[in-house]
Protein backbone atom coordinates (compact mmCIF):
# COMPACT_ATOMS: atom_id res chain seq x y z
CA UNK A 1 0.00 0.00 0.00
CA UNK A 2 1.44 3.55 -0.52
CA UNK A 3 0.09 6.62 1.07
CA UNK A 4 0.44 10.23 0.22
CA UNK A 5 -2.27 10.33 2.76
CA UNK A 6 -1.49 11.41 6.27
CA UNK A 7 0.48 9.42 8.42
CA UNK A 8 -0.04 9.68 12.25
CA UNK A 9 1.52 11.77 14.97
CA UNK A 10 3.80 10.11 17.63
CA UNK A 11 4.09 10.68 21.16
CA UNK A 12 6.84 11.77 22.47
CA UNK A 13 8.79 15.87 23.18
CA UNK A 14 9.41 17.81 20.75
CA UNK A 15 11.08 21.27 20.27
CA UNK A 16 8.86 24.00 20.27
CA UNK A 17 11.44 27.16 20.28
CA UNK A 18 14.92 28.02 21.84
CA UNK A 19 14.38 29.17 25.28
CA UNK A 20 15.89 32.62 24.70
CA UNK A 21 14.26 33.53 21.76
CA UNK A 22 10.77 33.90 23.97
CA UNK A 23 10.92 37.29 25.75
CA UNK A 24 9.63 37.33 29.14
CA UNK A 25 5.72 38.47 28.99
CA UNK A 26 5.88 37.38 25.59
CA UNK A 27 2.64 35.82 24.13
CA UNK A 28 2.71 33.64 20.68
CA UNK A 29 0.43 31.88 18.76
CA UNK A 30 1.83 28.72 17.55
CA UNK A 31 0.33 25.46 15.55
CA UNK A 32 1.64 22.18 16.38
CA UNK A 33 -0.08 18.92 15.92
CA UNK A 34 -2.81 20.82 13.65
CA UNK A 35 -3.76 22.58 17.00
CA UNK A 36 -4.13 26.05 17.26
CA UNK A 37 -1.54 26.63 20.45
CA UNK A 38 -0.40 29.39 22.45
CA UNK A 39 3.15 29.73 23.92
CA UNK A 40 3.83 32.31 26.64
CA UNK A 41 6.87 33.68 29.17
CA UNK A 42 5.35 35.49 32.60
CA UNK A 43 7.50 38.28 34.04
CA UNK A 44 9.63 35.61 36.25
CA UNK A 45 10.51 33.25 32.93
CA UNK A 46 7.87 30.15 33.34
CA UNK A 47 7.30 28.78 29.87
CA UNK A 48 3.74 27.24 29.36
CA UNK A 49 2.00 25.83 26.33
CA UNK A 50 -1.77 25.83 26.06
CA UNK A 51 -4.68 25.16 23.82
CA UNK A 52 -5.03 28.50 22.02
CA UNK A 53 -8.63 29.24 22.84
CA UNK A 54 -10.45 30.53 25.39
CA UNK A 55 -12.43 28.50 27.58
CA UNK A 56 -14.68 31.44 27.95
CA UNK A 57 -15.80 32.53 24.56
CA UNK A 58 -13.48 31.07 22.59
CA UNK A 59 -10.93 34.16 21.43
CA UNK A 60 -7.75 33.35 20.42
CA UNK A 61 -5.36 33.73 23.28
CA UNK A 62 -2.42 33.91 21.42
CA UNK A 63 -3.01 36.41 19.09
CA UNK A 64 -4.81 38.84 21.69
CA UNK A 65 -3.55 37.35 25.16
CA UNK A 66 -1.07 39.45 27.11
CA UNK A 67 0.97 38.10 30.36
CA UNK A 68 -0.25 40.37 33.56
CA UNK A 69 2.82 38.79 35.81
CA UNK A 70 2.62 34.73 35.86
CA UNK A 71 -0.89 35.14 34.40
CA UNK A 72 -2.44 34.66 30.97
CA UNK A 73 -5.05 37.19 30.39
CA UNK A 74 -7.48 36.70 27.70
CA UNK A 75 -8.49 40.63 26.71
CA UNK A 76 -11.80 40.14 25.16
CA UNK A 77 -13.37 39.78 28.80
CA UNK A 78 -10.40 40.32 31.08
CA UNK A 79 -10.36 36.89 32.22
CA UNK A 80 -6.98 35.46 33.99
CA UNK A 81 -5.54 31.93 33.96
CA UNK A 82 -2.36 31.38 35.98
CA UNK A 83 0.59 29.13 35.06
CA UNK A 84 -1.83 25.73 35.96
CA UNK A 85 -4.41 26.91 33.46
CA UNK A 86 -6.78 27.70 36.38
CA UNK A 87 -9.44 30.70 35.73
CA UNK A 88 -8.35 32.87 39.08
CA UNK A 89 -9.83 35.84 38.07
CA UNK A 90 -13.11 37.28 36.39
CA UNK A 91 -13.36 40.75 36.62
CA UNK A 92 -16.74 41.77 37.33
CA UNK A 93 -17.37 38.33 39.58
CA UNK A 94 -16.05 36.90 42.74
CA UNK A 95 -17.41 33.74 41.81
CA UNK A 96 -14.80 31.97 39.92
CA UNK A 97 -15.94 29.53 36.87
CA UNK A 98 -14.50 26.20 37.74
CA UNK A 99 -14.88 24.67 34.71
CA UNK A 100 -13.39 27.29 32.73
CA UNK A 101 -9.43 25.96 32.29
CA UNK A 102 -6.72 26.25 29.61
CA UNK A 103 -5.51 23.03 28.83
CA UNK A 104 -1.78 22.55 29.81
CA UNK A 105 0.70 20.83 27.48
CA UNK A 106 3.56 18.98 29.77
CA UNK A 107 6.68 21.67 28.78
CA UNK A 108 10.50 21.17 29.39
CA UNK A 109 13.08 23.31 29.01
CA UNK A 110 16.56 21.97 28.93
CA UNK A 111 19.90 22.71 27.49
CA UNK A 112 18.12 26.06 26.32
CA UNK A 113 15.86 24.35 24.67
CA UNK A 114 12.18 24.39 25.09
CA UNK A 115 10.31 21.14 24.75
CA UNK A 116 6.78 19.93 24.93
CA UNK A 117 5.08 16.49 25.11
CA UNK A 118 2.97 15.28 22.94
CA UNK A 119 0.19 12.42 23.67
CA UNK A 120 -2.55 11.92 21.36
CA UNK A 121 -4.90 10.60 24.91
CA UNK A 122 -2.87 13.62 26.98
CA UNK A 123 -0.91 10.80 28.93
CA UNK A 124 1.85 12.24 31.17
CA UNK A 125 5.09 11.52 29.31
CA UNK A 126 6.82 8.16 30.39
CA UNK A 127 10.43 9.82 29.45
CA UNK A 128 12.54 12.31 30.20
CA UNK A 129 14.59 15.13 27.84
CA UNK A 130 18.12 14.22 28.65
CA UNK A 131 20.62 17.37 29.82
CA UNK A 132 23.61 17.84 27.75
CA UNK A 133 26.15 19.50 29.27
CA UNK A 134 27.87 20.78 26.03
CA UNK A 135 24.80 22.57 25.27
CA UNK A 136 24.93 24.87 28.05
CA UNK A 137 27.37 27.30 27.36
CA UNK A 138 30.49 25.23 29.80
CA UNK A 139 34.13 25.71 28.77
CA UNK A 140 34.92 24.09 25.89
CA UNK A 141 32.44 24.18 23.80
CA UNK A 142 31.34 26.71 21.35
CA UNK A 143 27.83 29.07 22.07
CA UNK A 144 24.40 27.18 20.21
CA UNK A 145 24.06 28.10 16.52
CA UNK A 146 20.44 27.84 15.74
CA UNK A 147 18.96 27.04 12.45
CA UNK A 148 14.97 26.39 11.51
CA UNK A 149 13.48 24.99 8.36
CA UNK A 150 10.16 24.28 7.67
CA UNK A 151 9.21 21.45 5.25
CA UNK A 152 6.79 19.42 4.00
CA UNK A 153 7.97 15.53 4.99
CA UNK A 154 6.30 13.01 7.01
CA UNK A 155 8.65 12.55 10.22
CA UNK A 156 8.53 8.93 9.69
CA UNK A 157 10.61 9.29 6.69
CA UNK A 158 12.93 11.46 8.58
CA UNK A 159 13.51 9.27 11.34
CA UNK A 160 14.18 6.58 9.43
CA UNK A 161 16.72 8.63 6.97
CA UNK A 162 19.52 8.15 9.40
CA UNK A 163 19.97 4.18 8.96
CA UNK A 164 18.70 4.57 4.74
CA UNK A 165 22.56 4.20 3.94
CA UNK A 166 22.01 3.61 0.23
CA UNK A 167 21.01 7.38 0.17
CA UNK A 168 23.98 9.02 1.47
CA UNK A 169 26.03 8.64 -1.67
CA UNK A 170 23.41 9.55 -4.53
CA UNK A 171 21.73 11.88 -2.06
CA UNK A 172 24.59 13.82 0.28
CA UNK A 173 27.21 12.85 -2.09
CA UNK A 174 29.54 11.05 0.21
CA UNK A 175 32.62 9.15 -1.23
CA UNK A 176 30.91 5.99 -0.21
CA UNK A 177 28.39 4.27 1.15
CA UNK A 178 28.58 4.19 4.94
CA UNK A 179 28.25 1.37 6.52
CA UNK A 180 26.69 1.10 10.00
CA UNK A 181 28.75 -0.60 12.85
CA UNK A 182 26.34 0.12 15.95
CA UNK A 183 22.21 -0.20 15.36
CA UNK A 184 20.92 -0.70 19.39
CA UNK A 185 17.28 -0.07 20.53
CA UNK A 186 16.43 0.39 24.04
CA UNK A 187 12.89 1.15 24.96
CA UNK A 188 12.12 5.11 23.65
CA UNK A 189 15.61 5.14 22.17
CA UNK A 190 17.35 4.13 19.35
CA UNK A 191 21.12 4.82 18.83
CA UNK A 192 23.02 4.19 14.92
CA UNK A 193 26.62 4.76 14.25
CA UNK A 194 27.90 4.57 10.84
CA UNK A 195 31.37 4.76 9.37
CA UNK A 196 31.83 6.73 6.23
CA UNK A 197 35.43 6.81 3.98
CA UNK A 198 35.74 10.67 3.67
CA UNK A 199 38.60 11.75 1.44
CA UNK A 200 40.74 14.27 3.44
CA UNK A 201 43.71 15.93 1.74
CA UNK A 202 43.69 13.11 -0.99
CA UNK A 203 43.31 10.67 1.92
CA UNK A 204 40.36 8.13 2.52
CA UNK A 205 39.50 8.54 6.26
CA UNK A 206 37.13 6.59 8.43
CA UNK A 207 34.32 9.38 9.57
CA UNK A 208 32.26 8.01 12.45
CA UNK A 209 28.83 9.71 12.81
CA UNK A 210 26.29 8.75 15.79
CA UNK A 211 22.84 9.82 16.09
CA UNK A 212 20.73 8.92 19.36
CA UNK A 213 17.25 9.44 19.20
CA UNK A 214 15.42 9.82 22.18
CA UNK A 215 11.51 9.28 20.84
CA UNK A 216 10.55 10.53 17.72
CA UNK A 217 11.14 14.20 17.98
CA UNK A 218 14.62 14.51 18.33
CA UNK A 219 18.47 12.99 18.39
CA UNK A 220 21.68 14.28 18.99
CA UNK A 221 24.14 13.72 16.39
CA UNK A 222 27.97 13.61 17.48
CA UNK A 223 30.94 13.47 15.25
CA UNK A 224 34.35 13.87 16.77
CA UNK A 225 36.64 13.75 13.47
CA UNK A 226 37.19 15.73 10.96
CA UNK A 227 35.32 18.41 12.92
CA UNK A 228 34.35 17.99 16.34
CA UNK A 229 30.37 18.86 17.04
CA UNK A 230 26.75 17.65 18.83
CA UNK A 231 23.52 18.74 17.09
CA UNK A 232 19.89 18.43 18.60
CA UNK A 233 18.25 17.90 15.45
CA UNK A 234 14.63 17.89 15.88
CA UNK A 235 10.93 17.39 14.32
CA UNK A 236 8.27 19.18 15.13
CA UNK A 237 4.89 18.43 13.07
CA UNK A 238 3.09 21.50 12.53
CA UNK A 239 0.07 19.86 10.99
CA UNK A 240 -0.19 16.51 9.16
CA UNK A 241 2.33 17.66 6.12
CA UNK A 242 4.74 20.23 7.46
CA UNK A 243 7.40 19.82 9.71
CA UNK A 244 9.44 22.66 11.45
CA UNK A 245 12.98 21.12 11.79
CA UNK A 246 15.45 22.88 14.30
CA UNK A 247 19.15 22.43 14.90
CA UNK A 248 20.81 23.83 17.32
CA UNK A 249 25.05 23.06 17.03
CA UNK A 250 27.60 23.17 19.65
CA UNK A 251 31.57 22.88 18.48
CA UNK A 252 34.61 21.68 20.62
CA UNK A 253 36.75 24.96 20.39
CA UNK A 254 40.32 24.87 20.03
CA UNK A 255 43.20 27.10 20.79
CA UNK A 256 41.98 29.26 18.17
CA UNK A 257 38.96 31.07 17.92
CA UNK A 258 39.30 32.71 14.55
CA UNK A 259 39.85 29.08 12.98
CA UNK A 260 37.24 27.70 15.19
CA UNK A 261 34.61 30.72 13.99
CA UNK A 262 35.51 29.26 10.03
CA UNK A 263 35.31 25.44 11.01
CA UNK A 264 31.60 26.46 12.44
CA UNK A 265 30.52 28.67 9.50
CA UNK A 266 31.69 26.39 7.29
CA UNK A 267 30.11 22.72 8.92
CA UNK A 268 26.84 24.68 9.57
CA UNK A 269 26.30 25.88 6.00
CA UNK A 270 27.48 22.64 4.58
CA UNK A 271 25.55 20.54 6.92
CA UNK A 272 22.16 22.76 5.76
CA UNK A 273 22.72 22.52 2.34
CA UNK A 274 23.10 18.48 2.86
CA UNK A 275 20.17 18.61 4.64
CA UNK A 276 18.38 20.70 1.59
CA UNK A 277 19.22 17.73 -0.90
CA UNK A 278 16.38 15.67 1.56
CA UNK A 279 14.02 18.07 1.31
CA UNK A 280 12.47 17.85 -2.42
CA UNK A 281 12.82 14.31 -1.78
CA UNK A 282 10.96 14.00 1.41
CA UNK A 283 7.88 16.62 0.00
CA UNK A 284 6.90 14.70 -2.94
CA UNK A 285 7.75 10.91 -1.95
CA UNK A 286 4.61 8.45 -1.15
CA UNK A 287 5.37 6.64 2.24
CA UNK A 288 5.05 2.79 1.66
CA UNK A 289 4.01 0.56 4.24
CA UNK A 290 5.42 -2.29 2.47
CA UNK A 291 8.66 -0.99 0.50
CA UNK A 292 9.92 -3.70 -1.72
CA UNK A 293 13.60 -3.13 0.43
CA UNK A 294 17.22 -4.94 -0.84
CA UNK A 295 20.07 -7.23 1.17
CA UNK A 296 21.27 -4.39 3.81
CA UNK A 297 18.66 -2.66 4.36
CA UNK A 298 16.64 -4.05 7.27
CA UNK A 299 17.65 -1.02 9.57
CA UNK A 300 15.11 0.40 7.76
CA UNK A 301 12.10 -2.16 8.71
CA UNK A 302 13.88 -2.09 12.93
CA UNK A 303 13.68 1.41 13.06
CA UNK A 304 10.10 1.39 11.59
CA UNK A 305 8.93 -1.23 14.35
CA UNK A 306 10.77 0.76 17.10
CA UNK A 307 8.28 3.57 16.18
CA UNK A 308 5.27 1.68 16.49
CA UNK A 309 5.67 2.21 20.11
CA UNK A 310 4.95 6.17 19.72
CA UNK A 311 1.70 5.56 17.49
CA UNK A 312 -1.73 6.86 18.98
CA UNK A 313 -3.60 4.33 21.21
CA UNK A 314 -6.14 5.16 19.20
CA UNK A 315 -4.69 3.75 16.16
CA UNK A 316 -3.88 0.74 17.67
CA UNK A 317 -7.84 0.17 19.07
CA UNK A 318 -9.39 0.70 15.50
CA UNK A 319 -6.25 -1.92 13.48
CA UNK A 320 -7.21 -4.29 16.84
CA UNK A 321 -10.31 -3.68 15.09
CA UNK A 322 -10.27 -4.76 12.06
CA UNK A 323 -8.36 -7.42 12.24
S1 LIG B 1 -13.42 34.96 25.61
FE1 LIG B 1 -11.72 35.05 26.87
S2 LIG B 1 -12.36 36.17 28.58
FE2 LIG B 1 -14.11 36.00 27.36
FE1 LIG C 1 19.45 12.36 4.28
Amino acid sequence: MKTKEKLPYLNGWYIVEWSKNLKHGEVRPLTLFGKEVVLCKSDKGEINLFDAFCPHLGAHLGIVGVMNGENLVCPFHDWEFNEAGKCVKIPYTDRLQKQANLVKWPVQVKNGIIFVYYHDQKEKPNFDVPRWKEFEGKKGWSRQIKRTVVNKAFLQDVVENAVDMGHFHPIHKFDEIPTITKLEFKGHTYKVVFNSPKKILGKLMDVELEIFYQGPGFAIASMEFPIHFKLITSITPIDEFHLAHHFTFVFKKSWNPLFDLIVQSFAVRKAMKDYTFDIDIWANKVYLTNPKLCFGEGPIIKVRNWLKQFEPKKQELKSKKAA
